[in-house]
């Protein structure tokens, strides 16, 4: 089939700026649909980024975000420049069976009715999954998996059968096993200055589940929440699903804007945060940003989710005390994870609630799946109790400062003057920031063409990006790999360079 000329998408959308659910993903949505059912033809070239947006009045963002999902899930394909066209290659047998055209009445409803928390769900039926591939450079979120000391792991395991068989095998507790909660408090209590008393953990299914409890928990559909922009997608999404009204408050050099938040959303019930290691940026909150968030949480009641994901790897210094040891008026919830610690797989996290929540937060988690495995909980104690938790962070921190100073010199060599580098004080990840005139949605697909994965920070944003960038994971990948993809990534982006303003 040849291609077709271009196609003005509009009548075929009605976007609600009034919805919770994010612009970008109701476009990418109705262009999915109408590609699905016809409406819109295999190898239709779509219109450039910049037509769509000016016609559809939304900003130029929405609209590379949307098609940078699509590009992503193979429904649109393209190249940077050349134009961005529906697959030729969705084949007529998998259309008739998603949409089920061959045995459904014409005129007849094509999808089950769902309620609306179903309905913000399916939004994200297609986009849930996680990348299954093996990990390469530079996939942010991947710890150095191959260094887990998994021979110890295995004969902790083998120990726990044979001392606890039964009590492993039946229910446990919701809130997880008491070894555990108390390993756990200490922990945080030594190492992140959390202020808790065991019986404030609640084991997790890892950070997600604790963000998805939290929002159920604690707010009601429709109700506002200071979302970081740039932040994380995972809590986004959570967020969005539960019918939340998402706030985007920049992110500066000190981590969230208080002041901007208290403008746009004044009574939001909910901030959520990652005041470590800001989720993208890297940034770490300044004291002075803490204690006004405190401050307007503690005037309006509003609650903080404080998402402490990877602080354990900071390299220039001790690692931050946690936002939540400074709360005095019981408004945070704290979230951590082993998904970063040790690997993410393991679907092992907590949350410490304030007191007065811990009854319902545990109540939740029954409802929700019960509770984490026995075995690994049992095992995850003595991992902690007996010192390997404490030795085997110590090594990893060790390992990606190492991998921290390979990626930067080798991106300073390659890369000098189109990337800006974030500081990497600490975290698994770095920011490459480019110059105003580049696109980095337009970068990440030139990466992508050479093997190189940088996701556009872009992505990470709900409206249009102050700056725009490159994510760069490197705690995962040897040095030799970050190296070779360092050097792929300068040849990708070598035509950018171009594109580059002549002062800066
Ligand atoms: C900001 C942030 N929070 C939490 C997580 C971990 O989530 P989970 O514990 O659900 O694996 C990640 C992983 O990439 C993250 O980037």
């Amino acid at each position: 089939m040849g291609r077709k000329s271009s196609t003005f998408l509009s009548p075929i959308f009605a976007l609600d700026p009034a919805s919770a659910e994010p612009l970008y993903h109701q476009l990418y949505e109705g262009i999915r649909d109408a590609i699905l059912d016809g409406r819109i033809a295999r190898g239709t070239q779509l219109p450039s980024s910049r037509l769509l947006a000016a016609e559809l009045s939304v900003s130029r963002n929405t609209v590379v975000n949307a098609y940078a999902q699509l590009l992503a899930e193979g429904y649109l394909e393209g190249e940077a420049g050349s134009g961005t066209y529906v697959t030729l290659r969705l084949p007529d047998d998998s259309l008739r069976a998603v949409r089920g055209t061959s045995t459904t009445p014409p005129g007849a409803p094509t999808r089950p009715r769902l309620s609306r928390q179903g309905q913000a769900l399916q939004r994200y039926a297609t986009t849930h999954t996680l990348s299954r591939n093996e990990p390469r450079p530079f996939q942010p979120g991947v710890p150095a998996v191959d260094e887990f000391p998994f021979r110890l792991w295995e004969r902790m395991v083998a120990r726990q059968w044979r001392k606890h068989p039964w009590q492993l095998l039946t229910y446990g507790p919701a809130e997880g096993a008491q070894p555990l909660r108390q390993a756990i408090a200490e922990y945080l209590r030594m190492a992140r200055a959390v202020r808790c008393d065991w019986r404030q953990v609640i084991l997790v299914s890892g950070s997600q589940q604790a963000i998805d409890l939290t929002a159920r928990v604690l707010l009601d559909p429709g109700d506002a929440v200071w979302m970081e922009e740039p932040g994380y997608r995972g809590a986004r999404d959570a967020l969005v699903a539960a019918g939340l009204a998402l706030a985007p408050v920049p992110v500066d050099a000190e981590g969230i804007s208080v002041r901007a938040g208290r403008a746009t959303a004044p009574g939001a019930r909910l901030a959520y945060v990652t005041p470590s290691h800001q989720f993208p940026s890297g940034v770490t909150m300044s004291v002075t940003r803490r204690m006004e968030l405190l401050c307007w949480a503690a005037e309006t009641g509003a609650w903080i989710l404080e998402d402490d994901y990877d602080s354990e790897f900071r390299y220039v210094s001790r690692p931050l005390s946690a936002l939540q040891g400074l709360d005095e008026s019981g408004q945070v919830i704290y979230a951590g994870t082993f998904s970063k610690v040790l690997f993410p797989s393991m679907r092992l996290g907590y949350l410490v609630a304030p007191p007065p929540l811990v009854d319902v937060f545990t109540a939740a988690r029954s409802i929700a799946d019960r509770h984490s495995p026995m075995v690994d909980q049992a095992v995850l104690a003595e991992f902690m109790r007996e010192g390997h938790f404490g030795r085997h962070i110590r090594r990893m921190r060790t390992l990606y400062q190492e991998r921290r100073d390979t990626i930067v010199e080798a991106l300073t060599r390659e890369l000098d003057g189109l990337l800006e580098l974030s500081p990497a004080a600490a975290g698994m990840h770095l920011v490459g920031w480019l110059p105003g005139t580049v696109d980095d949605v337009e970068a990440s697909r030139l990466a992508a063409n050479a093997g190189v994965i940088a996701q556009p920070i872009s992505a990470y944003c709900l409206a249009e990006p102050a700056r725009r960038g490159l994510m760069l994971g490197y705690a995962g990948y040897s040095s030799a790999a970050l190296k070779l993809a360092a050097g792929q990534l300068a040849q990708a982006l070598a035509g950018l360079r171009a594109k580059r303003p002549t002062t800066r």
